[in-house]
Protein backbone atom coordinates (compact mmCIF):
# COMPACT_ATOMS: atom_id res chain seq x y z
CA UNK A 1 0.00 0.00 0.00
CA UNK A 2 1.52 3.53 -0.48
CA UNK A 3 1.94 5.74 1.87
CA UNK A 4 0.05 8.99 1.76
CA UNK A 5 2.25 11.87 0.04
CA UNK A 6 3.44 15.15 2.19
CA UNK A 7 3.87 17.90 0.04
CA UNK A 8 7.08 19.63 0.24
CA UNK A 9 8.40 23.05 -0.94
CA UNK A 10 11.60 23.58 -0.53
CA UNK A 11 13.46 27.45 -0.66
CA UNK A 12 16.96 27.47 -1.53
CA UNK A 13 18.56 24.89 -3.95
CA UNK A 14 22.40 25.37 -3.74
CA UNK A 15 24.68 23.89 -1.03
CA UNK A 16 21.71 22.86 1.51
CA UNK A 17 18.95 22.38 -1.00
CA UNK A 18 21.35 20.12 -2.45
CA UNK A 19 21.82 17.76 0.72
CA UNK A 20 17.87 18.13 1.57
CA UNK A 21 16.53 17.72 -2.21
CA UNK A 22 18.95 14.23 -1.84
CA UNK A 23 17.19 13.58 1.61
CA UNK A 24 13.94 14.18 0.73
CA UNK A 25 14.63 11.17 -1.93
CA UNK A 26 16.50 9.02 -0.36
CA UNK A 27 14.88 8.36 3.49
CA UNK A 28 11.48 6.43 1.69
CA UNK A 29 14.30 4.05 -0.33
CA UNK A 30 16.09 3.04 2.87
CA UNK A 31 13.11 3.67 5.53
CA UNK A 32 9.71 2.32 6.12
CA UNK A 33 8.10 6.18 6.20
CA UNK A 34 4.52 6.68 6.97
CA UNK A 35 4.56 9.69 4.31
CA UNK A 36 5.69 9.88 1.23
CA UNK A 37 7.66 12.87 0.75
CA UNK A 38 6.33 14.44 -2.62
CA UNK A 39 8.98 17.69 -4.06
CA UNK A 40 6.38 19.78 -5.48
CA UNK A 41 8.17 22.68 -5.33
CA UNK A 42 11.38 25.12 -5.20
CA UNK A 43 11.71 28.22 -4.66
CA UNK A 44 14.90 30.28 -5.58
CA UNK A 45 15.50 33.82 -6.80
CA UNK A 46 16.80 33.49 -10.30
CA UNK A 47 13.88 32.30 -12.55
CA UNK A 48 16.43 30.11 -14.97
CA UNK A 49 18.79 29.34 -12.38
CA UNK A 50 16.30 27.76 -10.26
CA UNK A 51 14.27 26.00 -12.79
CA UNK A 52 17.70 24.06 -13.88
CA UNK A 53 18.12 23.51 -10.43
CA UNK A 54 14.27 22.01 -10.27
CA UNK A 55 14.99 19.42 -13.05
CA UNK A 56 18.57 18.27 -11.86
CA UNK A 57 17.51 18.34 -8.11
CA UNK A 58 14.16 16.12 -8.73
CA UNK A 59 11.46 18.84 -7.94
CA UNK A 60 8.63 18.89 -9.92
CA UNK A 61 8.09 22.81 -10.65
CA UNK A 62 9.97 26.12 -9.36
CA UNK A 63 9.23 29.75 -8.58
CA UNK A 64 11.21 32.73 -7.73
CA UNK A 65 8.35 33.78 -5.18
CA UNK A 66 8.71 31.35 -1.81
CA UNK A 67 5.37 32.96 -0.94
CA UNK A 68 4.13 31.11 -3.81
CA UNK A 69 4.35 27.84 -1.66
CA UNK A 70 2.20 29.12 1.17
CA UNK A 71 -0.90 29.35 -1.35
CA UNK A 72 -0.02 25.74 -2.38
CA UNK A 73 -2.44 23.64 -1.40
CA UNK A 74 -0.05 20.40 -2.25
CA UNK A 75 2.47 22.02 -0.27
CA UNK A 76 2.60 20.58 3.27
CA UNK A 77 5.39 21.33 4.98
CA UNK A 78 8.12 24.38 3.96
CA UNK A 79 12.11 23.69 4.14
CA UNK A 80 13.89 26.45 4.54
CA UNK A 81 17.77 26.16 2.74
CA UNK A 82 18.85 30.03 2.45
CA UNK A 83 20.89 32.45 4.35
CA UNK A 84 19.87 33.40 8.19
CA UNK A 85 18.49 37.14 7.08
CA UNK A 86 15.39 35.15 6.06
CA UNK A 87 14.69 32.50 7.86
CA UNK A 88 12.43 33.94 10.32
CA UNK A 89 10.17 36.07 7.95
CA UNK A 90 9.51 32.65 5.50
CA UNK A 91 9.02 30.45 8.48
CA UNK A 92 6.87 32.89 10.45
CA UNK A 93 4.64 33.32 7.39
CA UNK A 94 4.68 29.35 6.56
CA UNK A 95 3.54 28.56 10.03
CA UNK A 96 1.01 30.81 9.64
CA UNK A 97 -0.33 29.38 6.67
CA UNK A 98 -1.04 25.97 8.42
CA UNK A 99 2.70 24.67 6.95
CA UNK A 100 5.54 22.12 8.82
CA UNK A 101 8.51 23.78 8.73
CA UNK A 102 12.12 22.77 8.63
CA UNK A 103 14.48 25.17 8.76
CA UNK A 104 18.12 25.21 8.66
CA UNK A 105 20.33 26.50 11.19
CA UNK A 106 21.34 28.89 13.23
CA UNK A 107 17.71 29.64 13.73
CA UNK A 108 17.97 33.24 13.11
CA UNK A 109 20.20 35.96 12.87
CA UNK A 110 18.82 37.60 16.45
CA UNK A 111 17.29 36.47 19.83
CA UNK A 112 14.49 38.36 19.11
CA UNK A 113 13.90 36.63 15.91
CA UNK A 114 14.42 33.15 16.85
CA UNK A 115 11.76 34.39 19.93
CA UNK A 116 9.45 35.64 17.13
CA UNK A 117 9.71 32.33 15.74
CA UNK A 118 9.12 30.31 18.63
CA UNK A 119 5.70 32.40 19.49
CA UNK A 120 4.78 31.60 15.84
CA UNK A 121 4.96 27.56 16.43
CA UNK A 122 3.99 27.54 20.04
CA UNK A 123 0.65 29.57 17.92
CA UNK A 124 0.35 26.15 15.86
CA UNK A 125 0.63 23.50 18.30
CA UNK A 126 -0.61 20.89 15.24
CA UNK A 127 2.77 21.93 13.00
CA UNK A 128 5.96 20.61 13.09
CA UNK A 129 8.75 23.20 13.44
CA UNK A 130 12.12 21.62 13.27
CA UNK A 131 15.79 23.10 13.05
CA UNK A 132 18.57 21.42 10.77
CA UNK A 133 21.02 21.10 13.37
CA UNK A 134 21.49 17.93 11.24
CA UNK A 135 25.04 16.50 13.09
CA UNK A 136 22.81 15.58 15.81
CA UNK A 137 21.79 12.44 13.53
CA UNK A 138 25.71 10.95 12.95
CA UNK A 139 25.06 7.53 14.16
CA UNK A 140 28.00 7.90 15.95
CA UNK A 141 26.48 11.52 17.79
CA UNK A 142 23.35 9.44 18.52
CA UNK A 143 25.32 6.65 19.68
CA UNK A 144 26.67 9.31 21.86
CA UNK A 145 24.04 11.15 23.21
CA UNK A 146 22.31 7.82 24.49
CA UNK A 147 25.12 6.29 26.43
CA UNK A 148 25.07 9.49 28.83
CA UNK A 149 21.10 8.95 28.76
CA UNK A 150 22.21 5.44 29.96
CA UNK A 151 24.29 7.16 32.76
CA UNK A 152 27.60 4.90 31.10
CA UNK A 153 29.63 7.94 31.80
CA UNK A 154 28.42 9.40 34.66
CA UNK A 155 27.68 12.33 35.98
CA UNK A 156 29.50 14.83 33.01
CA UNK A 157 32.77 16.95 34.08
CA UNK A 158 34.28 18.59 30.97
CA UNK A 159 33.03 19.12 27.63
CA UNK A 160 34.90 20.30 24.38
CA UNK A 161 33.50 21.34 21.31
CA UNK A 162 35.81 22.19 18.35
CA UNK A 163 34.49 23.14 15.05
CA UNK A 164 37.94 23.54 12.80
CA UNK A 165 37.49 24.59 9.14
CA UNK A 166 40.38 25.93 6.73
CA UNK A 167 38.52 27.42 3.71
CA UNK A 168 39.21 31.16 4.52
CA UNK A 169 42.63 31.21 5.29
CA UNK A 170 43.78 32.72 2.08
CA UNK A 171 43.10 36.05 2.26
CA UNK A 172 42.04 36.09 -1.60
CA UNK A 173 39.38 33.90 -0.73
CA UNK A 174 36.49 36.60 -1.79
CA UNK A 175 33.56 37.51 0.25
CA UNK A 176 29.95 35.47 0.22
CA UNK A 177 27.15 36.01 2.28
CA UNK A 178 28.56 33.73 5.56
CA UNK A 179 30.85 37.04 5.93
CA UNK A 180 28.36 39.56 5.51
CA UNK A 181 26.59 40.41 9.24
CA UNK A 182 23.54 41.74 7.55
CA UNK A 183 22.87 38.51 5.91
CA UNK A 184 24.52 35.76 8.20
CA UNK A 185 24.14 37.09 11.94
CA UNK A 186 27.52 36.09 13.29
CA UNK A 187 30.68 34.40 10.95
CA UNK A 188 32.26 31.02 12.39
CA UNK A 189 29.94 31.28 15.72
CA UNK A 190 27.13 30.97 13.89
CA UNK A 191 28.06 28.90 11.03
CA UNK A 192 30.08 26.33 12.89
CA UNK A 193 30.48 27.47 16.49
CA UNK A 194 26.48 26.76 16.73
CA UNK A 195 26.47 23.28 15.77
CA UNK A 196 29.02 22.30 18.09
CA UNK A 197 27.13 24.05 20.76
CA UNK A 198 24.01 21.87 19.94
CA UNK A 199 26.11 18.66 20.09
CA UNK A 200 27.59 19.24 23.41
CA UNK A 201 24.15 20.11 24.41
CA UNK A 202 22.24 17.58 23.17
CA UNK A 203 24.44 14.74 23.70
CA UNK A 204 24.84 15.81 27.56
CA UNK A 205 21.53 16.89 28.13
CA UNK A 206 22.50 20.32 29.52
CA UNK A 207 22.26 23.43 28.71
CA UNK A 208 25.23 25.99 28.64
CA UNK A 209 24.36 28.49 31.37
CA UNK A 210 26.80 31.35 30.78
CA UNK A 211 29.85 32.17 28.38
CA UNK A 212 33.25 34.01 28.56
CA UNK A 213 34.43 34.84 25.05
CA UNK A 214 37.09 36.15 22.29
CA UNK A 215 36.57 36.97 18.86
CA UNK A 216 38.99 37.63 16.29
CA UNK A 217 38.50 38.44 12.46
CA UNK A 218 42.14 38.24 10.75
CA UNK A 219 41.21 38.99 7.50
CA UNK A 220 39.14 42.02 7.75
CA UNK A 221 38.84 43.36 3.87
CA UNK A 222 38.72 40.24 0.99
CA UNK A 223 37.81 41.05 -2.77
CA UNK A 224 33.86 40.80 -3.87
CA UNK A 225 33.08 37.85 -5.64
CA UNK A 226 30.84 38.48 -9.07
CA UNK A 227 27.86 37.11 -7.35
CA UNK A 228 26.87 35.85 -4.07
CA UNK A 229 26.38 31.97 -3.51
CA UNK A 230 28.15 28.76 -3.19
CA UNK A 231 29.83 28.09 -0.14
CA UNK A 232 33.16 30.86 -0.39
CA UNK A 233 31.52 32.61 -3.64
CA UNK A 234 32.82 32.67 -6.58
CA UNK A 235 34.57 35.06 -9.41
CA UNK A 236 35.72 38.77 -8.94
CA UNK A 237 34.66 42.12 -9.57
CA UNK A 238 37.29 43.96 -11.43
CA UNK A 239 39.79 44.17 -7.76
CA UNK A 240 37.12 45.40 -5.48
CA UNK A 241 37.16 44.86 -2.22
CA UNK A 242 34.73 44.69 0.61
CA UNK A 243 34.94 44.77 4.35
CA UNK A 244 34.19 41.21 6.36
CA UNK A 245 31.66 41.96 8.73
CA UNK A 246 31.75 39.29 10.84
CA UNK A 247 34.10 36.81 13.50
CA UNK A 248 36.43 34.81 11.51
CA UNK A 249 37.25 32.61 14.54
CA UNK A 250 35.68 31.91 18.32
CA UNK A 251 36.61 30.76 21.75
CA UNK A 252 35.01 30.44 24.50
CA UNK A 253 34.52 28.72 28.03
CA UNK A 254 31.39 27.68 29.31
CA UNK A 255 29.46 26.00 32.17
CA UNK A 256 26.83 23.54 31.80
CA UNK A 257 23.63 22.96 33.89
CA UNK A 258 24.97 19.90 35.70
CA UNK A 259 28.13 21.63 37.03
CA UNK A 260 30.41 21.00 34.36
CA UNK A 261 33.07 22.76 32.20
CA UNK A 262 33.06 23.27 28.76
CA UNK A 263 34.98 24.52 26.10
CA UNK A 264 34.64 25.94 22.43
CA UNK A 265 36.35 26.61 19.68
CA UNK A 266 35.22 27.46 15.90
CA UNK A 267 37.38 28.32 13.33
CA UNK A 268 37.58 28.79 9.07
CA UNK A 269 41.50 29.47 10.06
CA UNK A 270 42.66 25.94 10.97
CA UNK A 271 44.86 25.07 8.42
CA UNK A 272 44.76 21.01 6.96
CA UNK A 273 41.21 20.73 9.08
CA UNK A 274 38.86 20.68 6.33
CA UNK A 275 35.70 19.93 8.43
CA UNK A 276 36.82 18.78 11.72
CA UNK A 277 33.91 18.32 14.62
CA UNK A 278 35.80 17.20 17.74
CA UNK A 279 33.59 16.20 20.66
CA UNK A 280 34.92 15.31 23.61
CA UNK A 281 32.83 14.53 27.53
CA UNK A 282 34.45 13.56 30.20
CA UNK A 283 32.71 12.22 32.86
CA UNK A 284 32.76 10.35 36.25
CA UNK A 285 32.47 7.08 34.98
CA UNK A 286 34.09 6.98 31.26
CA UNK A 287 34.16 9.59 28.01
CA UNK A 288 33.10 9.69 24.95
CA UNK A 289 34.86 11.08 21.93
CA UNK A 290 34.23 11.65 18.32
CA UNK A 291 35.67 13.38 15.22
CA UNK A 292 33.57 13.80 11.98
CA UNK A 293 36.61 13.11 9.82
CA UNK A 294 36.32 9.96 10.74
CA UNK A 295 32.92 10.20 11.25
CA UNK A 296 31.98 6.31 11.72
CA UNK A 297 34.27 6.30 14.79
CA UNK A 298 33.21 7.00 18.61
CA UNK A 299 36.04 6.19 20.96
CA UNK A 300 34.00 5.30 24.61
CA UNK A 301 36.37 4.93 27.54
CA UNK A 302 35.15 3.03 29.97
CA UNK A 303 36.23 3.40 33.49
CA UNK A 304 34.90 0.09 35.13
CA UNK A 305 36.94 -1.81 32.45
CA UNK A 306 39.55 -4.21 34.59
CA UNK A 307 43.12 -2.64 35.38
CA UNK A 308 45.73 -3.27 32.42
CA UNK A 309 42.72 -3.09 29.59
CA UNK A 310 41.34 0.12 30.38
CA UNK A 311 42.28 2.59 27.18
CA UNK A 312 39.57 3.91 24.59
CA UNK A 313 38.10 1.60 22.59
CA UNK A 314 37.19 2.33 19.16
CA UNK A 315 33.68 1.47 18.30
CA UNK A 316 33.00 1.36 14.45
CA UNK A 317 29.28 2.51 14.52
CA UNK A 318 27.67 0.48 11.69
CA UNK A 319 25.64 -2.16 13.69
CA UNK A 320 22.02 -2.94 13.91
CA UNK A 321 22.22 -2.06 17.02
CA UNK A 322 23.18 1.36 16.31
CA UNK A 323 20.90 4.50 15.89
CA UNK A 324 19.78 4.75 11.93
CA UNK A 325 22.89 2.04 11.12
CA UNK A 326 19.91 -0.92 10.76
CA UNK A 327 18.32 0.25 7.78
CA UNK A 328 21.73 1.38 5.54
CA UNK A 329 23.88 -1.29 3.97
CA UNK A 330 25.86 -4.35 5.86
CA UNK A 331 27.67 -3.78 9.17
CA UNK A 332 30.77 -2.07 8.32
CA UNK A 333 30.41 -0.54 5.29
CA UNK A 334 30.20 3.12 6.83
CA UNK A 335 28.18 6.23 6.59
CA UNK A 336 28.86 9.45 5.30
CA UNK A 337 27.94 13.27 5.77
CA UNK A 338 24.98 13.47 3.74
CA UNK A 339 23.42 10.76 5.66
CA UNK A 340 22.98 12.91 8.51
CA UNK A 341 20.03 14.87 6.60
CA UNK A 342 18.39 11.58 5.50
CA UNK A 343 17.80 10.97 8.91
CA UNK A 344 16.48 14.21 9.92
CA UNK A 345 13.82 13.58 7.23
CA UNK A 346 13.04 10.35 8.49
CA UNK A 347 12.23 11.88 11.76
CA UNK A 348 10.82 14.44 11.09
CA UNK A 349 8.38 12.33 8.39
CA UNK A 350 7.78 10.34 11.66
CA UNK A 351 6.79 13.11 13.75
CA UNK A 352 4.43 14.47 11.38
CA UNK A 353 2.75 11.52 11.26
CA UNK A 354 2.58 10.90 14.52
CA UNK A 355 1.63 14.44 15.54
CA UNK A 356 4.84 14.87 17.95
CA UNK A 357 7.31 17.74 17.72
CA UNK A 358 10.54 16.28 17.06
CA UNK A 359 13.94 17.82 18.32
CA UNK A 360 15.51 20.02 17.71
CA UNK A 361 12.84 22.18 17.92
CA UNK A 362 12.23 26.12 17.44
CA UNK A 363 12.69 26.70 21.27
CA UNK A 364 15.83 24.42 20.87
CA UNK A 365 17.29 26.54 18.14
CA UNK A 366 16.75 29.46 20.54
CA UNK A 367 18.12 28.47 23.00
CA UNK A 368 21.35 28.14 20.83
CA UNK A 369 20.88 31.48 19.85
CA UNK A 370 20.68 32.69 23.39
CA UNK A 371 24.47 31.13 23.69
CA UNK A 372 25.67 32.56 20.01
CA UNK A 373 24.43 36.07 21.81
CA UNK A 374 25.93 35.88 24.89
CA UNK A 375 29.16 34.47 23.33
CA UNK A 376 28.95 38.01 21.41
CA UNK A 377 28.06 40.38 24.31
CA UNK A 378 30.68 38.62 26.28
CA UNK A 379 33.46 39.11 23.77
CA UNK A 380 32.42 42.88 23.38
CA UNK A 381 33.12 43.23 27.13
CA UNK A 382 36.27 41.94 27.05
CA UNK A 383 35.29 38.66 27.79
CA UNK A 384 33.06 38.91 31.06
CA UNK A 385 31.37 36.20 32.11
CA UNK A 386 27.86 36.29 30.71
CA UNK A 387 25.13 34.71 31.67
CA UNK A 388 23.06 32.78 28.83
CA UNK A 389 19.50 34.69 28.76
CA UNK A 390 16.14 32.69 29.11
N1 LIG B 1 23.00 21.73 8.65
C1 LIG B 1 24.21 21.99 8.18
O1 LIG B 1 25.15 21.26 8.40
C2 LIG B 1 24.40 23.21 7.31
C3 LIG B 1 25.48 23.26 6.41
C4 LIG B 1 25.61 24.39 5.58
C5 LIG B 1 24.70 25.43 5.69
N2 LIG B 1 23.69 25.36 6.60
C6 LIG B 1 22.70 26.46 6.71
O2 LIG B 1 21.84 26.40 5.57
C7 LIG B 1 21.44 27.70 5.17
C8 LIG B 1 21.80 27.91 3.71
O3 LIG B 1 23.20 27.74 3.57
P1 LIG B 1 23.87 27.21 2.20
O4 LIG B 1 25.24 26.78 2.52
O5 LIG B 1 22.95 26.26 1.53
O6 LIG B 1 23.92 28.56 1.36
P2 LIG B 1 24.08 28.70 -0.22
O7 LIG B 1 24.65 30.05 -0.46
O8 LIG B 1 24.78 27.51 -0.78
O9 LIG B 1 22.56 28.64 -0.74
C9 LIG B 1 21.63 29.63 -0.39
C10 LIG B 1 20.43 29.49 -1.29
O10 LIG B 1 19.43 30.42 -0.84
C11 LIG B 1 18.92 31.11 -1.98
N3 LIG B 1 18.36 32.38 -1.50
C12 LIG B 1 19.00 33.37 -0.85
N4 LIG B 1 18.12 34.36 -0.54
C13 LIG B 1 16.91 33.97 -0.99
C14 LIG B 1 15.61 34.52 -1.00
N5 LIG B 1 15.40 35.71 -0.45
N6 LIG B 1 14.59 33.83 -1.57
C15 LIG B 1 14.81 32.62 -2.13
N7 LIG B 1 16.03 32.02 -2.16
C16 LIG B 1 17.05 32.70 -1.61
C17 LIG B 1 20.11 31.25 -2.90
O11 LIG B 1 19.68 31.53 -4.22
C18 LIG B 1 20.71 29.84 -2.76
O12 LIG B 1 20.00 28.91 -3.56
C19 LIG B 1 22.12 28.65 6.13
O13 LIG B 1 21.24 28.96 7.18
C20 LIG B 1 23.31 27.85 6.66
O14 LIG B 1 23.74 28.26 7.95
C21 LIG B 1 23.51 24.26 7.38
Amino acid sequence: MTAPRLGVGMVGHAFMGLAHSHAWQTAPRFFDLPLRPDLTVVAGRDAQRTAAAAERLGWRSSTTDWRELLDRDDVDLVDICTPGDTHAEIAIAALQAGKHVLCEKPLANSVAEAEAMVAAAQAAPDQVAMVGYSYRRVPAIALARRLVAEGRIGTVRHARGLYLQDWLSDPATPLSWRLDKDKAGSGSLGDIGAHVIDLVQHITGERLTGVSAQLATFVEERPVAAAFGGLSGVGDAGGATGPVTVDDAAVFTSRLSGGGLALFEATRFALGRRNAIRVEINGTEGSLAFDFEDMNVLHVYDAHDPAGLQGFRRVYVTEPEHPYTGSWWPTGHGLGYEHAFTHQVVDLVEAVAAGTHPAPTFADGLQVQRVLDAVERSAADDSRWTPVGG
